[in-house]
């Protein structure tokens, strides 16, 4: 139990300070088993809570083991039939990294003039300044589906669960995440990153430490959520 509190205030310390969390530095936890009673989860709430969709980063790099655990953690979610149908594309070249941004401003203001706007000069500094916060972290995964896998028609399901627990466990060790689709078009990272037609993108998110963690967006009350018993 002394355990489980130490935990805790660790957490809590490491979320306010918006820093990672040390390597390994956390003592070990154990969950209740079967009784809810016995389950003390205040850390995991805390990351739940705290986790939010962070589109600028510091340059401090993400060691290798830390991201293996956020991966690590992904591959553990639910998949129909246990299939499993993801790939983890990992990217930390800087010069692909400025590939997919350079095709990303280009793409921003193609879509402006393709809808009748006259691109200006500020426009054009607004997206790319937009454009250097997404492409600020040192590391980026990108969630793929496979759809040669064993039931392709439930990717749909099992692709966002893996990249819900990769966020979540980037949160808990302390990092940012942004579940990204439009933002960086499916075809930029297919073509920059060599993606084969056999794998759905889910997203790509980048993972690093926050400039500064976003304020909390406007959540719907949980009450306009709940159904009870029958519509
Ligand atoms: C399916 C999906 C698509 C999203 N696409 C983008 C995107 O292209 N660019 C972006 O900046 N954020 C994207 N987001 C992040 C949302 O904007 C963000 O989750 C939402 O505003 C709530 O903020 P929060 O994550 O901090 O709670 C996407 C999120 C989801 C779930």
């Amino acid at each position: 139990m002394e355990h489980t509190h130490e935990r805790r205030d660790f957490m809590k310390l490491a979320i306010a300070a918006g820093t990672p969390l040390a390597l390994g530095a956390s003592p070990a936890r154990v969950l209740g088993r079967g009784d809810p009673a016995q389950a003390d989860d205040a850390s995991f709430f805390d990351t739940v809570r705290t986790r939010r969709s962070v589109r600028r980063f510091q340059p401090t790099p993400v060691p290798d083991a830390h991201l293996t655990r956020i991966l690590d953690a992904a591959r553990l979610a639910p998949t129909s039939g246990n299939q499993q149908p993801w790939k983890f594309l990992v990217v930390r070249d800087r010069a692909a990294i400025d590939r997919m941004r350079e095709a990303c401003i280009e793409r921003a203001l193609d879509a402006r003039r393709a809808r009748g706007i006259t691109v200006t000069p500020e426009m054009t500094d607004a997206v790319k300044e937009s454009m250097r916060g997404y492409f600020s972290a040192p590391v980026y995964v990108v969630v793929l589906t496979d759809n040669e896998s064993r039931y392709p028609t439930y990717n749909h399901w099992d692709g966002p669960l893996a990249a819900g627990y990769l966020m979540l466990a980037a949160r808990a060790l302390g990092y940012g995440t942004v579940f990204i689709t439009d933002s960086i078009p499916d075809d930029v990272t297919r073509t920059v990153l060599d993606i084969p037609a056999r794998y759905t993108r889910v997203c790509i998110t980048p993972i690093g430490v926050p400039a500064a963690w976003p304020d909390t967006p406007t959540k719907k009350d949980l009450d306009d959520f709940i159904v009870h018993e029958r519509f």
